[in-house]
């Protein structure tokens, strides 16, 4: 299945995209972790990105689409991929597919994740991240989390930079203004489902493999 998560920071993209990877077998794909995996080893591309993510805005398109346009011709993807993060404009959409067509394929749904503002910037108080594994946890939910051990690698858990509330709320807006209309263009296409994303991780993955047609 090739698949693209849409939603606000922090609506449980990357939860969801984990769980869907590890179902289908197929590579999981975060904008988001390939940038700050590079922000870690101080690349050249993870000193350009670290300015916008701060401050809650977007890195350039023309960074963005390249990055993706080489994973997305590694072998792991023929069979599928789980896009959690991407794309995030129209002309990264437009851009996504024109990269599929070239590559003789096309995406088969887009999973829009709905979470209110304020649900999210409360809820983004309590995550916490493995900065080596990239697993996500809550303090609300996990005991990793409110231990601060990663329950996958064993390293220490951190809270995100960009999830200070003076930034998550940088981000929702950047998402309103750049990334919601998204919503209208793979509605557009005929391959937007949407699922509720206030409810508790298991709620909202029931609903994913529903709107997917996949079984338990
Ligand atoms: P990115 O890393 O993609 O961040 P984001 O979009 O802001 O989304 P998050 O990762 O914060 O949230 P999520 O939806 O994955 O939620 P999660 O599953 O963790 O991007 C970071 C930055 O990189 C951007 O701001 C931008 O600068 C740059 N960037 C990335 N892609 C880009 C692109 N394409 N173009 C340009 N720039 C780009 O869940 C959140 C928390 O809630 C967790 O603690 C989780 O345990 C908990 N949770 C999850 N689901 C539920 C639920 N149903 N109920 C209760 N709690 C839940
Ligand atoms: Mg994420």
């Amino acid at each position: 299945m090739r698949l693209v998560i849409l939603g606000a920071p922090g609506a449980g993209k990357g939860t969801q995209a984990a769980i869907l990877s590890e179902k289908l077998q197929v590579p999981h794909i975060s904008t988001g972790d390939i940038f700050r995996s590079n922000i870690k080893n101080e690349t050249p591309l993870g000193i350009l990105a670290k300015q916008y993510i701060d401050s809650g805005s977007l890195v350039p398109d023309e960074v963005t689409i390249g990055i993706v346009k080489d994973r997305l011709a590694e072998p792991d993807c023929k069979n599928g991929f789980i896009l959690d993060g991407f794309p995030r404009t129209i002309q990264q959409a437009d851009s996504l597919d024109k990269m599929l067509g070239e590559l003789g394929t096309k995406l088969d749904k887009a999973v829009d994740i709905y979470a209110r503002d304020d649900v999210i910037i409360r809820r983004l108080s309590g995550r916490r991240v493995c900065p080596e594994c990239t697993a996500i946890y809550h303090i609300n939910s996990s005991e990793h989390a409110r231990k601060g051990i990663c329950g996958n690698c064993g390293a220490k858990l951190i809270q995100r930079e960009d999830d200070s509330e003076e930034t998550v709320k940088n981000r929702l807006k950047t998402y309103h203004l750049q990334t919601e209309p998204l919503i209208s263009y793979y509605k557009g296409k005929g391959l937007l489902v949407q699922v509720q994303g206030e409810g508790s991780p298991a709620d909202t993955t029931a609903e994913v493999y529903q709107v997917l047609g996949l079984t338990e």
